[in-house]
């Protein structure tokens, strides 16, 4: 049965912003996670303790947090892929810490240098860490419906990925398509595998929009009873390690999908439009978001989009 309320955590500041060339000023990413929260995102995505000879755009995770305001209520992710990220989270008051994972283990050796197996024990003492300090832990499960690297990503893979999350202590897992190839039979699927070693309303859908795949993917886990999204303002986004993936479902388009089907989000369209075209402006790319563009034109001019 479908839910009549869903989480969407928004990945914008986070998944979007880190595949940005151009290094994005700090006072723009605040002001991005600011006005996300204030437009009713319950969970935002803020940025990654990562290291910066990897994803240089993340540098200034500390700073970012140091600046944003904190909405009561709303919970500021973060990833970290060690017990160092961890550090710098725990110091920085992150509500949640991100440990990132794979299905493919050709995806894990680009993107975390390790295996699946090494990763776990890696992850292991940040879970541990992050339960003794009282935090959330949630667990990302990268190329869980296709690899750019290795193609074909069993159902088995997955589903194992998620026992050993769930071993770890996760409160959420999500379920990732990190380059966009899903389609909604596999989706279910795999929704469906999953959710069967895990408890159905802590697995969140994260689709990548490359295949223009991911409102079919949401409207598919929905009937399959999945209740939180993952989204990224103006669609913004890519992955390092996953060449010519684009970024995350627009979180307008979500938004305006959920609306449609009397699905209650939290979230003000109105406001959201705006903050689209805010940091679309910002990095000088236009939005991605189908809806975002035509609200923003019907707003601005008085008539739809036609295009
Ligand atoms: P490594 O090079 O194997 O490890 O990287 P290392 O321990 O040799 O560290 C390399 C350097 O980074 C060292 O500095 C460390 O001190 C430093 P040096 O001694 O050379 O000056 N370092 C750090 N600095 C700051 N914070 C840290 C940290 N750790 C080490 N936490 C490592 C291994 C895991 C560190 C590296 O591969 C890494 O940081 N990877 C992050 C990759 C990443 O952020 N990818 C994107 C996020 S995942 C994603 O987007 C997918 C998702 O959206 C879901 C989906 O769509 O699939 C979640
Ligand atoms: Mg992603």
């Amino acid at each position: 049965m479908i839910s009549t309320k869903v989480k969407i955590v928004e990945v914008g500041p986070r998944d979007g912003l880190q595949n940005e060339k151009e290094f994005v000023p700090t006072e723009i990413k605040i002001e991005l996670v600011d006005r996300l929260a204030r437009a009713g995102l319950a969970n935002v995505e803020a940025t990654s303790f990562v290291s910066p000879k990897w994803v240089p755009q993340m540098s200034d995770a500390a700073t970012v947090m140091a600046g944003i305001e904190r909405r009561p209520g709303t919970v500021y992710s973060v990833l970290t892929p060690n017990l160092r990220g961890f550090e710098g989270a725990l110091e920085a008051r992150a509500d949640e810490i991100v440990i990132f994972g794979a299905a493919s283990e050709a995806f894990s050796l680009k993107n975390i240098s390790c295996s699946i197996a090494e990763s776990i024990a890696r992850f292991e003492p940040v879970a541990k860490a992050v339960k003794d300090a009282g935090m959330r832990v949630r667990g990302s499960i990268s190329c869980a419906l296709g690899c750019p690297y290795q193609g074909e990503v069993s159902i088995e893979a997955v589903v194992d990925v998620v026992e050993r999350m769930k071993a770890l202590g996760c409160d959420e897992i999500d379920i990732a398509d990190t380059i966009g190839v899903g389609t909604p039979k596999r989706t279910r699927e795999v929704m469906a595998a999953a959710s069967k070693v895990f408890a159905r309303e802590r697995l969140s859908g994260h689709f990548h929009d490359t295949y223009g795949q991911a409102l079919g993917n949401i409207y598919a886990a929905l009937q399959e009873g999945i209740e939180i999204f993952h989204a990224s303002v103006a669609g913004l986004g890519g992955c390092p390690y996953a060449k010519g993936a684009t970024g995350n479902v627009a979180t307008e388009d979500v938004v305006y999908l959920l609306n449609g089907l009397g699905i209650e989000t939290g979230v003000d369209l109105d406001q959201l439009i705006e903050i689209g075209d805010f940091i679309s402006r910002a990095i000088g790319k236009p939005s991605a978001s189908h809806a975002g563009r035509a609200l923003l034109t019907k707003k601005r001019d008085g008539v739809a989009a036609c295009v």
